[in-house]
């Protein structure tokens, strides 16, 4: 039988009319290791400045509309690199395949020469196109909306490109997973 949900270290969260609760909101730790549990893919988020490529790696992504189609992206405060991005205007969304974990690494680090030794290539609109990428969404800014530490992204899509049927790079519980199969 499967294990039954636990609460949290801490009981932290109430809601107003006390209807529901739970543990440990209050803690960072508790928090990620319970948010840590919900799986997603992996995108890296590149844009130019300076004509330089520039990007980091983004789990926080989702579609949001189709019509208009739009996806959203959260974005820490502290990132160094969206203030590039947010000027640049336009942006390219990759998705990572299996294998491309060295891609996420190298993309998440701050700072500069982040695309040194990484293979990447000018989309049909000269935005830095990672090789090997699953998908390739191309995206226009059009507003950001304040999410605490975070902002919400909100991008009109633009053109749409489709890689190889490779099976998706995972993140979950802090780690990279592979996952189980190409289609
Ligand atoms: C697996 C993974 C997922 C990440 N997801 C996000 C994300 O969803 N949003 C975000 O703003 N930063 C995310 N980051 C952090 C950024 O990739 C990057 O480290 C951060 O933007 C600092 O780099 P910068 O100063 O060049 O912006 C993630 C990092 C890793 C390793």
């Amino acid at each position: 039988m499967a294990e039954a949900l636990r609460p949290g270290p801490e009981a932290g969260i109430r809601s107003d009319d006390g209807a529901w609760a739970s543990g440990g909101a209050s803690d960072p730790a508790a928090y990620k290791d319970v948010l840590g549990r919900f799986c997603t893919g992996l995108t890296v988020v590149t844009s130019l400045h300076d004509d330089e490529p520039v990007g980091f790696t983004c789990q926080a992504f989702s579609a949001l509309s189709l019509d208009p189609p739009e996806v959203l992206l959260s974005v820490q405060r502290t990132s160094t690199t969206w203030p590039r991005i947010r000027r640049h205007g336009r942006f390219g969304v990759g998705v990572l395949a299996t294998g491309q974990d060295e891609l996420a690494r190298a993309l998440a680090r701050s700072g500069p020469d982040k695309f040194r030794g990484v293979d990447w290539a000018p989309s049909a609109t000269g935005l830095p196109r990672p090789e090997g990428l699953l998908a390739w969404i191309e995206c226009a800014l059009v507003r950001e909306v304040d999410a605490g530490d975070h902002l919400l992204a909100i991008a009109a899509v633009g053109a749409l490109e489709v890689g190889a049927d490779d099976a998706p790079l995972l993140y979950f519980r802090g780690d990279f997973l592979a996952a189980g199969g190409a289609r």
